[in-house]
């Protein structure tokens, strides 16, 4: 039984207003949850519910999230008996109505969500991540993908790509691969003011230097890689890329550094980067509503390197299944609040195994100090995680949870 049920507006990392979320326990035991918030979201994910008050928070509040938590779902939760999560999840997804979650909004039903799980989690008498393993699926430390080098909608540079990630693949477990990323990070930090490019910070993290075209950012990664003692590629460090192309996608155009290029010049641009870079993974290279683009896309490079939905796909079952069928990508980016539910992102997950397409768990550019994806990364053993920068407490709060993990359990490493 859940005995009680409460939320507060708190700051996300970006100073803006989002959801936390506690929910007592029969005895009194807390259990909390910390709502996360995309800048780049996909047109179908389901809907963030935000006050509108243009004088306050400059219409960003959470305050009716917050009312709905405190009155319509602790009415529906507090003083019943669910026999697990998806039970917690359903009552919520049926009493919003919307099918979206737009009336009671998805960052109110996902805190709610997340903190049930850690409710289960506490009653059961497991870590989370043992509670969000499924039954038959080996748990595995998940290679960070840390995002050193921002553009697009998370910094103000002209950088039109959203993310540079680098993912120590060939690490001999979690904790050197943390170590991997601090210390190329490092690297590319000296790297960058070398050139004479400042190393301010974007919204993961990450450096925004005012560099236009991404091949750039590319060669000084590389460099960096090297230069902080680590082989560039598969076997060592790989880079991931999310250029976030819906963002850059007007008029059937992708505007990229100052260029103006169709589907198939954009995909050969990637065919090149792919012959040139160690890059082993590509998400959102294309843009949300251009799907036959994702279909050549995934014909041309889905061999090659692991092609990742995000946008495209915005965590959903039903949209997951028939980009599946339609053999539109080769992965999927999982975001827990894009969908609304816990129940509904293992799900996904699921869907996602069954197909043989991979996984990687990811956190927001607004987040708070919840490390719930990383126990959700570590129990799905889908190998893969983007947390952001391995700097800025938001972002390692995540990979400090990891190596807590690595540190108290013997579970294998690295892709699945
Ligand atoms: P967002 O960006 O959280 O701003 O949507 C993350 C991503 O695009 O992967
Ligand atoms: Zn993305």
């Amino acid at each position: 039984t859940i005995a009680g049920l409460s939320a507060v507006e708190v700051l996300d990392s970006r100073g803006r207003p989002t959801v936390a979320v506690t929910m007592v326990l029969p005895g009194g035991r807390r259990v909390r949850a910390g709502v996360p918030s995309g800048a780049s979201t996909g047109s179908r994910e389901a809907v963030e519910l935000r006050d509108g008050d243009p004088h306050r928070y400059a219409g960003r509040g959470v305050r009716h999230a917050v009312g709905n938590v405190r009155g319509e779902i602790a009415d529906l939760l507090v003083g019943r008996k669910f026999a697990d999560l998806a039970a917690v999840d359903r009552a919520m997804i049926d009493a919003d109505g919307t099918g979206t979650k737009a009336r009671l909004g998805a960052n109110a039903i996902v805190g709610v969500s997340m903190a049930a799980a850690r409710a289960f989690a506490v009653l059961a008498g497991l870590p989370l991540w043992r509670y969000l393993n499924p039954p038959g699926v080996p748990p595995r430390l998940p290679v960070p993908h840390f995002n050193v080098v921002n553009g697009g909608a998370h910094a103000p540079n002209r950088l039109d790509f959203q993310e540079f990630m680098i993912a120590p693949l060939g690490a001999p477990s979690l904790t050197e691969a943390v170590r991997a990323g601090a210390e190329i990070y490092a690297a590319l930090r000296r790297g960058l003011a070398d050139k004479g490019f400042a190393t301010g910070l974007g919204d993961e993290g990450g450096f925004a230097p005012e560099i236009d075209a991404p091949e750039d950012v590319l060669t000084t990664l590389v460099d960096a890689i090297a230069d902080a003692g680590y082989p560039p590629g598969r076997d060592g460090v790989a880079i991931a890329l999310d250029p976030a192309a819906s963002e850059f996608h007007r008029d059937g155009r992708y505007r990229v550094a100052g260029e103006n290029l169709t589907s198939t010049d954009m995909i050969t641009r990637y065919e090149a980067i792919v012959d040139r870079f160690p890059v082993w993974s590509i998400e959102d290279g294309l843009a949300e509503d251009d799907l036959d683009g994702w279909v050549r896309l995934t014909e041309r490079l889905g061999h090659r390197v692991q092609l990742v939905g995000d946008d495209l796909l915005v965590t959903n079952p039903a949209i997951v299944t028939e980009a599946i069928s339609r053999e539109a990508a080769t992965a999927a980016l999982i975001k827990v609040n894009q969908v609304g539910t816990v129940t509904e992102t293992l799900e996904t997950m699921r869907i996602c195994r069954d197909a043989g397409w991979a996984q990687m768990v990811s956190h927001r550019s607004g987040e708070t100090e919840d490390t719930f994806i990383a126990d959700l990364a570590t129990g799905t053993g889908c190998g893969q995680l983007k947390t952001g920068a391995p700097a800025r407490g938001e972002r390692v709060a995540k990979y400090n949870r990891l190596i807590d993990i690595e540190a108290g359990n013997d579970l294998p490493y690295g892709r699945a």
